[in-house]
């Protein structure tokens, strides 16, 4: 099959060791595993992250990156795959929890390829309301923010609640969804361009990054990191809460102890996104009529086209890549 393969660890240019390779060896599914021909897939931060060698040994390479699938099961069944690989019984209910849990393209290889193979717990059928463009942004950015939001975030209707940053999938997403289940929803970014983008997917409020609130939230996400994090912490009410799900800018940053005692402000991680939480997800999305904002589509030559737009600065929703149309 073919396959970019992710040949060694790259600090500096993460893009020079992905490579594509004719006839690597197309993955046979084991027991309980099911194999998947790739339609589409999405670039991700996580992918960057890899090919930096971050969270990741570098004897691991060569292998296979890419972390959103969707395309046909073997009876030719169109089906996307929730992305967290684990055992609810040994996570308290919830497979994210299962301390042995992976995630797309860790322990099994990824989505930068024709055939992939999952086990077969995670295979969901796609909704036919869904291209498989949109599909493919669902699990990483979609599923991790309904999951971040809702699961972990408890946001509820009437809350007042700050996005950090407007142009990525995350924020995309949990601006779209914020809105549809009854938020007030502030946005941060540098951009004007991207604050009134926000504004035009749901934002009530889009503010320059750093920029004084009118009134403290109830929740915040914060997936930017250390760029935001003091103005996140100034941002939530007393008792509020902020969910961290990513560090983009990095996370060496003061965590500010007094100020998270002193106003009872909870902190809440949120990784990935659990079966459950994407099958409760596609069901408000059918409801509310939500669809992913797709930034671009790329054809799988071009892959590395599609890793240079994730970090254009006017980036605005999801980075897709075009595998194979049937
Ligand atoms: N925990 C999970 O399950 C999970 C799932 C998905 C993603 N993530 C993580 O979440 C993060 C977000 O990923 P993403 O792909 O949605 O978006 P992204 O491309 O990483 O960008 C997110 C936002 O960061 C802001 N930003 C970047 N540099 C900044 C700076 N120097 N100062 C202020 N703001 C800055 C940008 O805002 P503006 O340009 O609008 O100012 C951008 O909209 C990543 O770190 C990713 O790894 C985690």
């Amino acid at each position: 099959m073919r396959a970019f393969v992710a040949v060694r660890v790259e600090r500096d240019h993460p893009l020079s060791a992905l490579e594509l390779r004719e006839g690597w060896p197309t993955p046979e599914a084991g027991r309980g595993q099911v194999r998947v021909r790739l339609a589409a897939t999405t670039v991700n931060m996580h992918d960057l992250w890899a090919l930096r060698g971050v969270g990741v040994r570098p004897d691991s390479f060569p292998r296979i990156l890419g972390c959103d699938v969707v395309g046909w099961d073997p009876d030719g069944r169109e089906v996307m795959v929730t992305g967290c690989f684990g055992d609810p019984d040994a996570g308290e209910g919830d497979e994210t929890f299962d301390p042995k849990r992976s995630l797309i393209s860790e322990d099994l290889p990824g989505s930068f390829a024709e055939y992939t193979v999952v086990p077969a717990r995670n295979v969901i059928a796609k909704p036919r309301w869904l291209t498989f463009e949109q599909a493919a942004c669902l699990n990483v950015a979609w599923s991790s923010t309904f999951r971040l939001l809702f699961t972990r975030g408890k946001a509820s209707p009437g809350e007042r609640i700050l996005v950090q940053g407007a142009g990525g999938g995350v924020a995309t997403a949990a601006i779209s969804m914020a809105r549809a289940a009854g938020l007030h929803v502030t946005v941060t970014s540098r951009s004007e361009k991207k604050r009134l983008r926000a504004r035009e997917i749901g934002a009530h409020e889009a503010v320059p990054t750093g920029e004084r609130l009118r009134e403290p939230v109830d929740l915040v996400v914060d997936t930017v990191g250390a760029a935001t994090w003091q103005h996140s912490l100034r941002s939530v009410r007393p008792g509020g809460r902020i969910v961290t799900a990513g560090a983009t800018t990095g996370s060496d940053t003061p965590l500010d102890l007094p100020r998270i005692f002193y106003r009872q402000v909870s902190i809440i991680g949120s990784t990935s996104g659990s079966r459950a939480d994407t099958l409760r997800m596609l069901r408000f999305m059918e409801a509310a009529n939500l669809r992913p904002v797709v930034d671009s589509v790329h054809p799988f030559e071009r892959i590395r086209e599609a890793f240079e737009r994730l970090q254009h600065p006017d980036l605005f929703g999801n980075v897709v890549v075009h595998v194979s149309t049937s």
